[in-house]
């Protein structure tokens, strides 16, 4: 059965979506299934995967507004082994158009429910907010993976995500739980980075993956290709640091 993970933190920028798009094509290339959902009105993982997110018409957008079903949303194999569902800017009015509908909160997990078990995993992009849309992709997932930035202000907004998990799991969702915190832009060359990894190791009581993701041009180029890095240059630092990365999602999912 498909294991679902959240990729979230409310802050923006830190590699929420370079994590979802890279990690799920290291799972595809470990032959994995996976499915990738973009819940960010930006899209940026729809586009980054190579997906026109302006001419789909069939978006997480129409699932959550039950104007389509989610066999209907699903674009397969976008990259090796990994399909997608797309969103882009008209999401931004999902949020709005949800309120007051009864059971918002279990949309995409009911939807989910359909087509889980085809995927090894399935990893929900969040959005940079602890909004509508984020609870939905909380309710709906197993385990949360939180991707940090190796920078000052590292740890600030963590502890309002960990109590929005802790509130998800006492009234939505009894069994989620954290799959682990992983360390993104890392810098070698400034005292900053492994300041931050320590700090972090010493006073967060949950996993820190061992991989750490390292600072790499080539993983913020190959967006604009449309591709994750592990196609654009497979031999790039950040290729290797998500190959190990899922090796290790892996092993902790046996
Ligand atoms: N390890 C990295 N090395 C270099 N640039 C990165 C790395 N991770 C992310 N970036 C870049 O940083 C920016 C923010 O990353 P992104 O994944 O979009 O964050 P989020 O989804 O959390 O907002 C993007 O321009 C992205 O290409
Ligand atoms: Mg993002």
């Amino acid at each position: 059965m498909g294991k679902v993970i959240s990729v979230a933190n409310q802050k923006g920028g830190v590699g929420k979506t370079t994590t979802t798009i890279n990690l799920a094509a290291a799972l595809g290339e470990a032959g994995k299934k996976v499915l990738v959902i973009d819940m960010d009105p930006q899209g940026n993982t729809t586009s980054g995967m190579g997906v026109d997110k302006n001419e789909e018409e069939n978006t997480i957008y129409e699932l959550m507004l039950g104007e389509s079903v989610i066999g209907n949303c699903i674009k397969k194999d976008v990259v090796k082994n990994v399909s997608l569902i797309p969103a882009n800017v008209d999401f931004a009015a999902a949020e709005v158009e949800l309120i007051g509908i009864e059971k918002s909160e279990f949309i995409l997990k009911n939807q989910l429910e359909k087509v889980k078990d085809g995927y090894d995993f399935i990893l929900i992009d969040c959005p940079p907010s602890l909004s509508t849309l984020t609870v939905n992709a909380l309710t709906t997932s197993d385990s949360v993976l939180v991707p940090i930035q190796c920078e000052y202000y590292a740890l600030e907004g963590l502890s309002q995500l960990i109590h929005t998990i802790n509130l998800i799991r006492q009234r939505l969702n009894n069994k989620i739980n954290i799959e682990g915190v992983v360390f993104t832009m890392y810098d070698s060359r400034t005292n900053l980075s492994s300041q931050v990894v320590e700090n972090v190791k010493a006073n967060f009581a949950y996993t820190v993956f061992d991989t750490v993701i390292p600072r790499n041009t080539r993983l913020a180029e190959a967006p604009s290709f449309g591709m994750p890095v592990l196609e654009y240059d497979s031999k790039a630092p950040g290729s290797e640091a998500y190959r190990a990365l899922a090796k290790e999602v892996i092993k902790n999912n046996r």
